[in-house]
Parts: structure tokens; C-alpha cells; sequence
């Protein structure tokens, strides 16, 4: 159980991240070493983790102290009945506030859970377990919790730490590619927004971390939990620095709300859209040289990331993706906030530009 440890220390809580290989059969123990204790657990297991996988990780825990709910992890299922559904299986079994939510599985299982721990009973123990890249990337660490609702992603959450994340990068072995390069967004955000010698790296070495070839894996992984600490240790409430974390994501999430979160485009791809959309406008703006500009752009053609929006959209969807742009919890008027770049490692925090501006930096961007 060779593992690499990174401590969070933000102003409500401090916990561990647990980087490694083979941590997975080991839960309890891990728990038991990084004083996470309780007397019953609810375990929110996501139904697409293999199987034998799930008995591994099963059979270590005590068999009467453990409640497991397999849940359907996707877009439309992060919500508020999914939430009620957890906090009505831990009120059936009288859970404490000491007791522990163990969430296993991505974003999606992490947020819900995390969301219904952070409530329930205004606040119970909560450990992380993130399967795929983008969780142990990004939404395992720094706190926010959240579902969506008709109105738009994420708009309803809290701010609430884990006592601990524990990322077993074996679960990436079942991972679709297709969720890699998802992860892979993440990273490759983290590099963009504060640190241009991990770029570099990233430019060097992303096929290797796409195939999930130690160390070039571990690497990456840890890097972006260190940038990311970096941010939510600073501004744990999204209050000033923090929104840098948001690059890309007021386009990637009226991307996502314009498809309905259908399959067609998944967060990450979005994320990955939302990156280009948001080197282009700060190219039109002049914020961003053209030199940089192509750097990021020539990232996403030799590793063949998702960056075309017309694969996706045309003409016809322009109302709507304004609108959702206009719902954007960074909104503090009636218009548009952008989290835009100056160069790579350096951005250019709260733009406002009006719905219009938007629009037609949107029309020509659409072919069709
Ligand atoms: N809280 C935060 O700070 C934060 C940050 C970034 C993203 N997010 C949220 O995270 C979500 C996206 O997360 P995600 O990309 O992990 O999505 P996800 O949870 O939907 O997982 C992606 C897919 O992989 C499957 N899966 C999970 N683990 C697997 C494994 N080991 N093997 C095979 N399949 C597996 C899932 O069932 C799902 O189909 C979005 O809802 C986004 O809003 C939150």
C-alpha cells in the first residue's frame, strides 16, 4: 500500500488526501490509521464500479456496521430526490453525527453524497472515495457539494470538507477513455490557470497519463491536488481566488444545461469546449497573446481533444446557451462574469460583458 499523503488545511476543517495504488482493499484500515471512526457507516457505492471490485471492498468492512446503497450515478440523477432517498436510509437506520458517509464512486456520487451528509443532521462524518480521474482531480477535494435542479447545474449545495479523500488510481483501469480525457480536462485546467512548468509537462507527457502508465499518472494526479489545495486553502468559500478553479466553466455549464446534461456531451467535455471558448474570447478581447493562445489550442489538436463547438451546437441553440450563461451563480448583475486568461499560469479574474457581447462572440463561433 505505497501511498503518497497531502494535507488539507483550510479554516473548517483539516484532512488527508491518500494518493496511491492497492488502497482500495484496505479501506478500514486506512480509516482506522487517519482516526476516521464510527460506530455505523453508509457506504454510496456507484453501480458502474466492477462488480468484483465492489465485494473487495465489501468484504473488509464489518458486516454489521454497514449500510450500502448502490446509486445510478448521472446528471439527471444528481438531484434533490436522490439526496432525499440517502437521508432517508440513514434516518431509517437512526445514523449519528458521528456516524461516517463513505462515498465511492465520481463527481457525480461525491457531490449527492456529500450534498446529503452535509445535512443531515446539520453535518455528519464524510469520506470521499473518488473512482474516476475527474473526482480525484478536482471535486473530491476543496468542499463543494452539490445538485442540480431545472434551473441549472450545481445551483444548489454547501461548502463542506470530508475527513478524508482516498484516491486509488486501480479504479482508473475500468475507467471509459472517454471519462479519462473528462479527468484529463481537469488537469489540464489546473496547469492553464497557475502553474506553466506543469503545462509543459502535460505537453510532454499527457498520452502517457491518458494510458494510465505509472508515473506519469501519479504524477499528474498529485500535481493537480497540490494546485488545487494551493486555491482552497487560500479562499475555502469561493470568495476571491477560488473562482480561478471556474476557467472554462460558465461556457462548459450553459454547454452542458443547453444538451440537457444528456450523454452527448458529459462535464468534462464541456470543461474542455468551455477552455476553448475561453482562450478564444480572451484572444478577441486582447487579454492573451496570440502565441499562448496556439500553445493551449495546439494541446487539444496533438492530443485530440474535444474543442470543436460546432461538433455540437449551431445557430439555433444561441438564446438558450446565453440564458443559461445569464443564471451563472458568479453573476453578480444582469451581466455576464467571465474568468478569462492573461497568459498560461495567469488569470484574469471577474470580466462582466453584456448578454450581447456574449451572443455574438457565440454566432461566430457557430458555422451553422
Ligand atoms: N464538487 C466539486 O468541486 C466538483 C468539481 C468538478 C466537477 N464536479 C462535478 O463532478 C461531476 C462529474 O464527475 P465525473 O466525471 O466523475 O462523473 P460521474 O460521477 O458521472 O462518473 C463518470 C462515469 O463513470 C462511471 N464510473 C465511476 N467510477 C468508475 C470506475 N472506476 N470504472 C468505470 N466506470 C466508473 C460513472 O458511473 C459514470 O458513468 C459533475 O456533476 C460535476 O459538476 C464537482
Amino acid at each position: 500500500m505505497k501511498h503518497f499523503k497531502l494535507n488539507i488545511n483550510t479554516k473548517s476543517q483539516k484532512y488527508s488526501i491518500i494518493i496511491g495504488k492497492d488502497l482500495y482493499e484496505n479501506l478500514p484500515k486506512l480509516l482506522d490509521q487517519n482516526s476516521v471512526s464510527f460506530n455505523k457507516c453508509l457506504i454510496v457505492i456507484d453501480n458502474k464500479i466492477k462488480k468484483k471490485i465492489i465485494l473487495k471492498i465489501l468484504k473488509k468492512f464489518k458486516k454489521k456496521n454497514k449500510v450500502v446503497y448502490f446509486f445510478n450515478a448521472n446528471e439527471k440523477n444528481k438531484n434533490q430526490k436522490s439526496v432525499d432517498k440517502i437521508l432517508n436510509i440513514l434516518l431509517k437506520n437512526n445514523f449519528q453525527r458521528n456516524d461516517c458517509l463513505i462515498s465511492i464512486g465520481g463527481g457525480i456520487t461525491g457531490d449527492v453524497s456529500s450534498f446529503a451528509s452535509s445535512i443531515y443532521k446539520r453535518g455528519m462524518k464524510f469520506v470521499n472515495v473518488p473512482s474516476t480521474l475527474l473526482a480525484q482531480v478536482d471535486s473530491s477535494i476543496g468542499g463543494k457539494t452539490g445538485i442540480n435542479s431545472s434551473h441549472g447545474k450545481n445551483l444548489i449545495g454547501s461548502f463542506y470538507q470530508p475527513n478524508l479523500v482516498i484516491s486509488d488510481t486501480n479504479f482508473l483501469k475500468t475507467l471509459p477513455k472517454r471519462e479519462m480525457i473528462c479527468g484529463y480536462a481537469e488537469i489540464f485546467k489546473h496547469s492553464i490557470i497557475l502553474k506553466e512548468k506543469f503545462f509543459k509537462y502535460l505537453n510532454e507527457n499527457a498520452s502517457k497519463i491518458l494510458k494510465i502508465k505509472s508515473p506519469f499518472i501519479e504524477k499528474s494526479i498529485i500535481e493537480s491536488c497540490k494546485i488545487k489545495k494551493k486555491i482552497v486553502e487560500q479562499d475555502e468559500n469561493e470568495k476571491n481566488i477560488r473562482k480561478i478553479l471556474n476557467f472554462g466553466h460558465t461556457f462548459a455549464h450553459a454547454y452542458e444545461a443547453t444538451l440537457n446534461y444528456s450523454k452527448k456531451l458529459n462535464h468534462g467535455e464541456a470543461v474542455l469546449l468551455g477552455i476553448m471558448s475561453a482562450i478564444t474570447f480572451s484572444l478577441k478581447i486582447k487579454l492573451i497573446s496570440k502565441k499562448d493562445y496556439l500553445r493551449i489550442k495546439n494541446h487539444f489538436i496533438k492530443y485530440n481533444l474535444p474543442n470543436n463547438v460546432n461538433n455540437y451546437f449551431s445557430k439555433k441553440n444561441l438564446k438558450k446557451l446565453v440564458l443559461f450563461m445569464k443564471k451563472d451563480k458568479k453573476n453578480t448583475n444582469n451581466n455576464i462574469n467571465l474568468i478569462l486568461i492573461k497568459k498560461i499560469g495567469k488569470i484574469k479574474l471577474s470580466l462582466n460583458f453584456t448578454d450581447k457581447k456574449i451572443y455574438s462572440f457565440l454566432k461566430e463561433q457557430l458555422v451553422n
